[in-house]
């Protein structure tokens, strides 16, 4: 396929729609997880133009980082700690409007403001989540959660 991205206006879900098929069709086919969850954070980077849109992995008892697009991040986050590690650790996804308010937010970047990360599950294990920040207040909601998890679900590991 073109490696082009085509860009989407319309509502955050029309938004989404226009983007799960050419995600989809990025990483048909292509056995390779890096290389998967790379063109996916840059589709998502591409459409959004979120603040920082990444990966991170379960590795041993730790989240390890992985292909992201934005500012450089911490490396390596406990299960439990800040949101990432507590999606991990509760298996679900968490929106918060106003990482200020999240006990134990992790800061990498002061600029972030809001944030979604969605847990990667295979056989009800956690093996990853995708964390998504914003500079602005309250910018993920309910239909980020919906689609986000649709786009993870995509992901063969
Ligand atoms: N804020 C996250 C850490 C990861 S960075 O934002 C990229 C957290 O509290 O888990």
């Amino acid at each position: 396929m073109s490696e082009d991205l085509s860009i989407h206006k319309g509502t955050k879900a029309e938004q989404y729609q226009s983007l799960i098929p050419q995600i989809r069709a990025l990483i048909e086919g292509e056995p390779d997880l890096v290389a998967n969850l790379a063109n996916i954070t840059g589709a998502i980077k591409e459409q959004f133009g979120w603040f920082w849109v990444g990966f991170y992995l379960v590795k041993g008892d730790q989240l390890v980082l992985a292909p992201f697009q934005g500012p450089v991040a911490c490396t390596r986050i406990n299960k439990g700690r800040g949101v990432c590690g507590s999606s991990w650790a509760k298996a679900e996804t968490l929106i918060v409007p106003d990482v200020e308010k999240f006990p134990g937010h992790i800061t990498c970047s002061s600029l972030s403001r809001s944030e979604i990360v969605v847990p990667l599950i295979k056989n009800g294990e956690v093996w990853g989540v995708l964390d998504v920040d914003s500079e602005y207040l309250d910018s993920f909601d309910e239909t980020d959660k919906e689609y986000l998890e649709k786009i993870v679900a995509e992901i063969v590991f």
